[in-house]
């Protein structure tokens, strides 16, 4: 579904503030780098692929900056944060949303595997908040993308659901680290969206992709999976000061599939 109807878009939400969005090149962190520059925002967004990156950019427009990077990898992460700091001195919002995981049954998990997801999913987002706090001041919001995977059991997939159970665990006690900094810390937990990820990272056919939509819409209130815009309007308000009363909380957008 595309909520983004762009003349329903307000234009000033986000107007004169700064934004990152971690794996803004595809899918969810696309939507949302989209939106928040339509509302107002100068966004940088950051991915490995620079290909991705390119193609995302010229979608975004509004002067939208890519910052080639890896959030597994620190210096990658001193590199995004040192240009964001050399250029706009801030940053007001930041949405740590790169993230991945693939299938593995327990008994068939490899160490590599655990690895890389915990490096990318826990690791990356720690350090991604970690490097970002020094240039966020009073005001400033973080949004972080959960999953309904981290309290829903998706057979073979028990590595991923535990990082994103880990960052549902990191905003409420990041929460109480930033009392008194004026910093609000939240995490929007998506139900099924179909994104390049399906391809990608889960390794989907297209037959595949039919299939698990046609069974989440079988088991979802909403009677359908959620689209990349939808939940990029959650992180958008999360990030707002319409949320300005909101912090450690779980948004979750996903049309109830995890609430009954
Ligand atoms: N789609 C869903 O149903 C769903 C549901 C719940 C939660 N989520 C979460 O939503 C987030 C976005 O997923 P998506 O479905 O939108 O997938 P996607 O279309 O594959 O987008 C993932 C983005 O993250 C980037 N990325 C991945 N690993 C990275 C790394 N190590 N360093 C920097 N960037 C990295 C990717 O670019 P590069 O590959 O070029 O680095 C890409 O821009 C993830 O955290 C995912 O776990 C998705």
């Amino acid at each position: 579904m595309n909520i983004l109807d762009h003349t329903k878009i307000n234009a000033e939400r986000h107007a004169g503030k700064v934004a990152l969005v971690t794996g803004g090149s595809s899918g969810i962190g696309l939507a949302a780098a989209k939106r928040l520059a339509l509302e107002g925002a100068k966004v940088y967004i950051t991915g490995r692929r620079q290909s991705e990156l390119d193609s995302a950019i010229a979608e975004i427009g509004h002067h939208a900056t890519a910052v080639q990077g890896d959030v597994s990898k620190n210096a990658d992460l001193d590199r995004v944060f040192g240009l964001i700091e050399e250029v706009e001195e801030r940053l007001d919002i930041l949405l740590a949303n790169a993230g991945g995981g693939e299938f593995a049954p327990l008994g068939e998990i490899t160490e590599a595997q655990f690895h890389k997801y915990f490096d990318i999913n826990v690791k990356g987002t720690l350090f991604t908040v970690q490097k970002a706090l020094p240039l966020m001041s009073s005001g400033g919001s973080i949004v972080i993308t959960g999953s309904i995977a981290a309290v829903k059991a998706f057979p073979a997939f028990s590595v991923y659901a535990a990082t994103k159970a880990a960052l549902r665990s990191f905003v409420r006690t990041w929460s109480v680290d930033l009392r008194g900094r004026g910093i609000r810390v939240n995490i929007v937990a998506p139900g099924t969206v179909v994104t390049p990820a399906y391809k990608t990272e889960l390794g989907f056919s297209d037959e595949q992709i039919e299939q698990f939509m046609a069974q989440t819409s079988e088991i979802t209130p909403l009677g359908r999976p959620g689209s990349a815009d939808e939940i990029a309007g959650a992180m958008s308000f999360l990030a707002s000061d319409e949320a300005s009363y909101i912090t450690a909380t779980e948004l979750v957008v996903d049309g109830g599939q995890s609430q009954i």
